[in-house]
């Protein structure tokens, strides 16, 4: 569903504490907004939570604290089916079934096909035509795991966009890339981004990425998320 109110906060955290145990948080978010068309980068330490930060977003891991609405619906209420998009770290691809099927998962979510065979022709010109922005046209009916890493990621991203998400979680769908193919990804994401009016919240170890491709950078440090701005200064997030 591109457009929308441009200035519209698709994702709204509020006081929310991450974490699987009260006793050991992992971080606190006091505020964050995320608008339509926005683009914003997570960095930090390994294991300092943003998979965890991105999977509470998705609604995978409750918050031990606060309140999280995508897309006008407040956790643990989900947004419409298809709204959101998530290309996990650990991708959860079908491994024995084709790159096609794959990407047919995620395009039905939108369309609202059955089985592969009784998924709707817009659903399946959808998944051919995210797989070719992925270049991957090429193994389109090769099973998953004949494919290399990178080639798996791009399998995911497709996957995603096939759902015309309003918003994008995407937890490291960069890595494993080489310099030119990582730079198609990339731009394919920001540009359906910009068009379709979503929202992505990104994790990005690589900081010169990350500023490539995202509006504002954020780092997850000292159990908190701070704004880095263009001179490397931290500050604390406060909107
Ligand atoms: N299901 C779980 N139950 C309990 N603890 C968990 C669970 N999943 C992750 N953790 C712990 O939470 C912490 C944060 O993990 P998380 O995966 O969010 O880190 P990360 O910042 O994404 O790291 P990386 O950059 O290595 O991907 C780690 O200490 C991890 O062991
Ligand atoms: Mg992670």
């Amino acid at each position: 569903m591109p457009g929308g109110e441009s200035n519209q906060i698709l994702v709204q955290l509020e006081g929310v504490v991450i974490g699987y145990s009260q006793d050991t948080p992992l971080a606190e978010i006091s505020s964050l907004n995320v608008r339509c068309g926005e683009i914003i980068a997570i960095a930090g330490l390994s294991g300092i939570g943003k998979t965890t930060l991105i999977k509470t977003i998705a609604g995978l891991v409750q918050p031990l604290a606060g309140r999280i609405s995508v897309c006008g619906a407040e956790i643990p209420k989900r947004p419409d089916r298809g709204n959101l998009g998530y290309i996990p770290q650990r991708l959860g691809l079908v491994r024995h079934a084709s790159v096609f099927h794959n990407v047919l998962i995620g395009s039905r979510a939108t369309y609202g096909g059955f089985l592969g065979v009784l998924a709707s022709k817009d659903a399946k010109e959808m998944a051919r035509k995210s797989i070719e922005k992925m270049g991957l046209t090429e193994k389109i009916w090769e099973p998953v795991r004949r494919l290399s890493g990178g080639q798996q990621r791009r399998v995911a991203t497709a996957r995603t966009l096939a759902q015309s998400p309003r918003v994008i979680l995407a937890d490291e769908f960069l890595s494993e890339l080489d310099h030119e193919t990582m730079s198609n990804v990339s731009e394919t994401v920001v540009n359906y981004a910009r068009s379709a009016d979503a929202a992505v919240i990104l994790i990005e170890h690589d900081m010169k990425r990350a500023s490539n491709i995202a509006d504002k950078i954020m780092v997850m440090d000292e159990g908190t998320l701070k704004i880095l701005n263009p001179e490397s200064m931290m500050m604390e997030v406060q909107k």
